[in-house]
């Protein structure tokens, strides 16, 4: 499946100008995706928690082009502003997708979009900003062609696009939990885009709060692309696919029988098991702080001496993501404030929880 369509051709006279809005979260990965292959396939299933306080809004004004050029015209502000790097990066992804969107070449395009959350705070803004984009894109062909019907077939695209841009964005879609990666077990399931998998959770995971504490805000050293390019030279490679097919199984299972304590052992063993890879690569490379170990460490003893079901999950950065059910918030809350908040910068920490996944404007 590659969704190549030549037919998606407009007839550039009858185009009206218009304009599409996507907001769109970024999620947190319980099981990594980390190694990949082909076009951002990915070397083991994954499945992660869609955020709802950290998103990308992105609108896609399109109008016929004047000229009959084959090159897409586009402009692109990021925060208000006009921004070169941004939109470079932007059209190198647009014209690899061309063949999936023919009509692209025939349209002039302003592309605005803004994070609900700080620059360099440390959230990973592609997943939330290539599925924005994605979902825009499609709107669009099922505006113009009427050939994306259906919430399914529209999903399906609206992942399989946002993968293209960045893989872990594929799991975006989707409200509460986006699961990626062929897995025998789970009917539907795909290489080539994620899909929704709410019915077999327990309810007490839709209630979890993920409190994003930043230890570190500045720009990461070394990129995903390069981590995951890394994975291939990676001597732990072949294992770490075992163990994140077998992490799939175990937490999946847990996750049904909403086994809280299960959970978090696999949820807290993926971070690091993410950052042991980063550590292993040649050349490797830690991206952790000694704020994240003293967090982690709290949270650890906090965790043995109150009993409350709280664990903690990395992205691919310094900060920690605290996870834990609804129930104990006010605990929480209360432990970040007066234990947790002298290792994040400027005692900055992001309160957000499991949300409903993008939303049309
Ligand atoms: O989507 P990428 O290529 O930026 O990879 C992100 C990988 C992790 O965030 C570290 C893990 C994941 O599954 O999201």
């Amino acid at each position: 499946m590659d969704y190549k369509n030549p037919s998606l051709i407009v007839n550039s006279s009858e185009i009206k100008p218009g304009s599409i809005t996507w907001k769109s979260p970024s999620n947190l990965a319980l099981v990594k995706y980390w190694g990949k292959h082909g076009l951002q396939l990915p070397r083991n299933p994954s499945i992660s928690f869609t955020l709802s306080e950290a998103f990308t809004q992105t609108s896609l004004e399109y109008a016929a082009k004047t000229d009959a050029s084959q090159e897409i015209q586009l402009d692109f502000y990021f925060d208000g502003e006009e921004n070169e790097v941004f939109k470079t990066k932007l059209l190198k992804f647009l014209v690899s997708i061309t063949e999936i969107f023919p009509f692209l070449k025939q349209l002039h395009l302003t592309i605005r979009s803004s994070n609900s959350f700080p620059h360099s705070s440390g959230i990973a803004s592609s997943a939330s900003s290539m599925s924005a984009l994605a979902l825009c894109l499609c709107s669009l062909e099922e505006k113009l062609f009427g050939t994306l019907k259906g919430d399914t077939a529209f999903d399906k695209k609206a992942s399989f696009v946002s993968r293209l841009g960045s893989g872990s964005a594929c799991r975006s879609v989707y409200a509460e939990f986006g699961l990626w990666g062929a897995m025998g077990e789970v009917e539907g399931s795909s290489d080539m885009f994620a899909i929704a998998y709410t019915e077999k959770i327990d309810p007490v995971f839709k209630t979890f709060h993920d409190a994003i504490l930043i230890s570190s805000a500045g720009e990461k050293g070394v990129s995903s692309r390069a981590g995951h390019g890394l994975m291939e030279g990676n001597p732990y490679a072949e294992l770490r696919y075992t163990q994140a097919r077998q992490h799939m199984h175990q937490l999946l299972s847990a996750m049904e029988m909403g086994d809280l304590e299960r959970f978090g052992h696999i949820v807290e063993n993926e971070a690091l098991t993410l950052h042991a890879l980063m550590m292993t690569s040649n050349p490797s490379y830690i991206l952790l702080k000694p704020d994240t170990l003293h967090i982690i460490e709290k949270v650890r003893k906090y965790r043995k001496e109150t009993g409350h079901p709280v664990y903690f999950s990395l992205d691919a950065g310094p900060n920690i993501h605290l996870l834990y059910p609804d129930a104990i918030k006010t605990s929480i809350v209360q432990f970040i404030e007066n234990e947790l908040v002298q290792h994040c910068e400027n005692g900055r920490w992001i309160s957000d929880k499991v949300g409903q996944g993008p939303e049309q404007l």
